[in-house]
């Protein structure tokens, strides 16, 4: 799921794959779609998730191996698409600062905002937390008070693209954890002096992590929940949960798949459609308090969703 793929969900995205299906040795549900202009055969499997990955060893394990070969590069953690990595990292500061108390109504809140977008050289090289405490006490999306700037856990971190960009210029501290050991002690020098406000790096899956209990702020996962099963993902972000502060937030942003599980046998991932995310983030206990679709990435990809959660 991580991988993009230029041409088939381009077709996805127009026009649904028919409904005959067989089931195949594997489990999934073999269906042949025609699509808007072009013809093509796909996988998508209409039952769980956990039903993908039958082998749950060779599932995590295909995985690392995966990514263990991919450069420590901003394009190997977006499959050759490091040229969305600016609009990905600026919808994701829109998002978070409606939570972070930056989102104020009226024109200075406005520009305030612009200011971290159009301005951002300028603030990270400030190299502290932006906290608009000045401006008072204001309320997030779902009307609970705003978000802390202490500390964020950056998930599936890969070399830390969104610790760097988005996370590090916000918070006082940031944890990275990741599977890949190669990426994390990339992170180190791609990170320069801001490393040194990186509280840990974490080496361990997401299915084996447990998050300190109530030591952060913000707890972001994007692109790496098709690397879970729906078990672990849901476990996951029950320690999630109790790894948050007061008015701390948990945000995955990932591919949504256009109907039913979509597995990729090259990364060894799974992408899920967003009623069946919605479906397991409820299964943890948690409350979806915002959501929206990332716009502006290319026609041809997957769509992207960012959930804050609760
Ligand atoms: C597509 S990259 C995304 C990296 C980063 N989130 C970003 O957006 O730049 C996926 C990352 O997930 C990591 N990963 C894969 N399986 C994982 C697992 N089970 N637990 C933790 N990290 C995993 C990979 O090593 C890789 O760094």
């Amino acid at each position: 799921m991580i991988r993009f793929r230029p041409v088939i969900h381009t077709g996805l995205s127009s026009c649904p794959p028919s409904s005959t299906g067989t089931r195949s040795e594997t489990g999934f549900i073999i269906l042949t779609g025609c699509f808007t202009g072009t013809s093509c055969d796909l996988t998508v499997s209409l039952i769980e998730m956990g039903d993908v990955a039958q082998d749950e060893t060779s599932f995590y394990s295909n995985a690392e191996g995966y990514w263990r070969d991919v450069s420590p590069t901003v394009d190997g953690m977006l499959g050759g698409y490091g040229r969305i990595s600016n609009i990905d990292i600026n919808g994701s500061k829109l998002f978070l600062h409606k939570f972070l108390g930056s989102w104020l109504l009226g024109t200075e809140g406005r520009l305030w905002v612009s200011s971290v977008l159009y301005q951002e050289k300028t603030l990270e090289s400030q190299n502290r937390p932006l906290s608009p405490d000045s401006w008072g006490q204001v309320m997030s999306p779902d009307g609970d008070g705003k978000t802390g700037t202490g500390c964020a856990l950056d998930c599936g971190a890969g070399i830390g693209r969104i610790s760097k960009r988005l996370l590090l210029p916000l918070f006082s501290t940031v944890d990275l954890v990741d599977v890949t050991q190669e990426f994390l002690d990339r992170a180190k020098t791609y990170l320069e002096e801001d490393s040194k406000r990186v509280g840990h790096y974490f080496c361990s899956g997401l299915q084996d992590f447990v998050p300190e209990r109530g030591r952060y702020d913000v707890i972001w996962i994007q692109w790496v929940i098709g690397h879970l099963t729906d078990a672990h993902l849901v476990e996951f972000l029950r320690r999630c949960q109790g790894a948050l502060r007061p008015n701390g937030l948990i945000l995955i942003k990932d591919n949504m798949s256009y109907e039913g599980v979509v597995p990729d046998e090259v990364d060894s991932s799974v992408c899920r459609e967003l009623p069946m995310v919605r479906g397991l983030v409820s299964r943890a206990g948690l409350r979806i308090v915002h959501e929206e679709q990332q716009l502006d990435f290319p026609k041809e990809i997957y769509q992207v969703h960012t959930l804050a959660l609760r």
